[in-house]
């Protein structure tokens, strides 16, 4: 047994995220915290909603609600669809909390005490029509590195680059659009990123095993044109963790705040404390998985991200955890994905495309979802989400493989046997070549489980399903029965054990579906079939079960035209 802490990217509190930020990050991550669960390991798994900067201003001004108010609705709306969608959190925080208000400013103390912070008077973006500073989202301008016109002042969704606003061509103020704006002097707190370079180049170096998508990125933005360059960590806004020295405003920052991103990943850490709090726990439960001192040095930490976070995950992160000279907790391992495009293009909140979470739970059960967008999760490249592959995948698997499966053995056990584990004698050939291809598939996926290859895990989960169906096809105990009720019999029982032993291996992806199995077959035995002969015999004879409801309900031509439809893209 090991202790795993996992954490997901904490979305935005902007709005509601769509389907490719949920395989993008919180889905995988839920899928590995469950695996680990299940095999007895001892898992933290945190999420929060990245409630400061500009994303959450600008929300909450469209929403004409003040922030402070929008931002503990969005929580409470993100944590609900969390829960629908079976997100397995141990704690979903905010980053609002006073628990990382503290944590950031004990950071920026320690990174000040180590000579690690320079007070820069910088040029910014001022807005006369706005009256106001336009920091990072607030600006939008063509991107200096790809020419990426909608490039924002913090980073360039397409390529990635990580940008300041005085690096945009052409801007403009993403409030008002206007173009009427002049560079001012301020005082920013920077963070001497360059001065780690070297710590930080050691440490990527040794990270071999990490995925190529995560370290090429990392060792691009640091090698790459200029390199790792120090970096603002305040901003001129009012929302955010106030910038303090001990208990003081640090002097020449009143009416400035810490960079969104400089606070949101020490949310991580934040909200552990949040989890210990919320349970009236002494500290030293969320420290020790979290400072080398306190018991983290054992802990295996893997984070989950799109490609657009890993450089501060690779970079910034590590920076401020390295540069406070403390003993705090580096990840371990950095699982990063690609994006997953819809029908061609993009997912837009603005133009309305694409699928949304809540959407999606509107309109089928959460284990639809999740495992059609884990079994295409965007792991070596982009991935497409369309509506035919959508339908094909969840007909194919889960209604006609893993549903029929579940449905003929418990329908025929009812009407030749009753509902109950009948009467079975010793295995013949076919029931032993069936143990060992499931032996074979199984050790392949929980080895691909393991090193979190989600495609794989699904397309050998899906072959044991497939062993299953075939088995049954080829012993045809329907035909035996008339000659050999007895041969039946023991194929049946075999057959209502396999199907326990499936609802227990694919709980990671359809937890729903893995409990509505267990809840008919009466058995609340969800051990790991590390024996699998030994599992397979769970069911006694005389155990009773209930026929289970239709799992997996098969989606219609009609439908899918209707939703194809429905989340096209047309603007509102
Ligand atoms: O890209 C995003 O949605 C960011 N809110 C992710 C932040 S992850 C972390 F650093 F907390
Ligand atoms: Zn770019």
């Amino acid at each position: 047994m090991a202790r795993y802490l996992i954490t997901s990217a904490i979305p935005y509190i902007n709005g509601i995220k769509h389907l490719g930020n949920l395989i993008g990050s919180q889905l995988p991550a839920d899928l590995y915290a469950r695996y680990l669960r299940q095999r007895d390991h001892e898992v933290m798994f945190i999420c929060a909603t990245d409630e400061h900067g500009t994303p959450a201003e600008l929300a909450a001004a469209n929403a004409n609600k003040p922030v402070d108010k929008f931002c503990a609705e969005m929580h409470k709306i993100q944590k609900d669809i969390s829960v629908g969608f079976y997100l397995s959190f141990d704690y979903f925080g905010r980053s609002s909390s006073p628990q990382n208000h503290k944590l950031t400013q004990h950071f920026a103390g320690m990174l000040d005490k180590a000579g690690l912070i320079d007070e820069v008077t910088e040029k910014q973006i001022y807005s006369k029509i706005d009256q106001r500073y336009l920091p990072d989202r607030y600006i939008e301008g063509t991107c200096p590195n790809c020419k990426y016109e909608n490039a924002r002042g913090d980073q360039c969704e397409q390529c990635t680059k990580q940008l300041n606003p005085t690096d945009l061509l052409n801007p403009r103020s993403a409030i008002s659009g206007s173009t009427d704006l002049e560079i001012r002097e301020t005082k920013h707190l920077y963070l001497k990123q360059k001065s780690l370079k070297n710590k930080l180049d050691d440490w990527i170096s040794g990270k071999e095993n990490w995925p190529i998508l995560t370290t090429s990125i990392a060792k691009k933005w640091l090698h790459d044109g200029d390199g790792l360059q120090d970096r603002g960590i305040t901003r001129d806004l009012k929302w955010g963790v106030p910038v303090r020295k001990g208990k003081d405003i640090w002097p020449g920052m009143e009416n400035k705040v810490f960079y969104v991103w400089f606070d949101a990943p020490i949310e991580y850490i934040a909200a552990t404390n949040e989890w210990s709090d919320s349970k009236n726990l002494p500290d030293h439960h969320w420290q020790r998985w979290w400072r080398t001192d306190m018991g983290a040095e054992d802990v295996q930490y893997v984070q989950f991200m799109g490609k657009d976070n890993v450089p501060f995950h690779t970079l910034s992160f590590p920076a401020t955890i390295i540069g406070s000279g403390e003993p705090w907790k580096l990840v371990d391992y950095i699982k990063s994905f690609n994006y997953l495009t819809y029908d061609g293009g993009q997912f837009s909140t603005s133009q309305n495309r694409g699928v949304f979470m809540d959407q999606a739970l509107e309109i089928l059960p959460a284990d639809y979802w999740r495992w059609w967008l884990l079994s295409h999760a965007p792991e070596n490249s982009d991935s497409e989400f369309t509506w035919i592959n959508f339908q094909a995948g969840v007909n194919k698997d889960l209604a006609d493989v893993l549903g029929n499966l579940v449905s003929r053995v418990t329908k025929f056990c009812k009407s030749k046997f009753g509902e109950v584990v009948p009467e079975g004698g010793s295995y013949g050939a076919d029931e032993e070549k069936l143990i060992s291809d499931l032996q074979t598939r199984l050790s392949n996926y929980e080895m691909l489980m393991e090193k979190i290859e989600i495609r794989k895990s699904a397309a050998e989960l899906r072959a044991l399903w497939v062993l299953g169906n075939e088995y049954l096809q080829i012993v045809a105990p329907w035909v035996v029965f008339k000659e050999s009720p007895d041969k039946a019999a023991v194929q049946i029982r075999l057959s209502l054990n396999l199907i326990r032993i499936y609802a227990i291996i694919s709980a990671p992806f359809i937890p729903d579906a893995s409990n509505k199995i267990l809840e008919s077959l009466h058995t609340d035995d969800r051990s790991w079939p590390t024996n699998l002969r030994v599992s397979l015999s769970t069911l006694n004879a005389g155990h009773i079960f209930t026929v289970p409801e239709v799992l997996f309900a098969k989606i219609s031509d009609e439908s899918r035209k209707e939703w194809e439809k429905k989340f096209g893209g047309v603007i509102d």
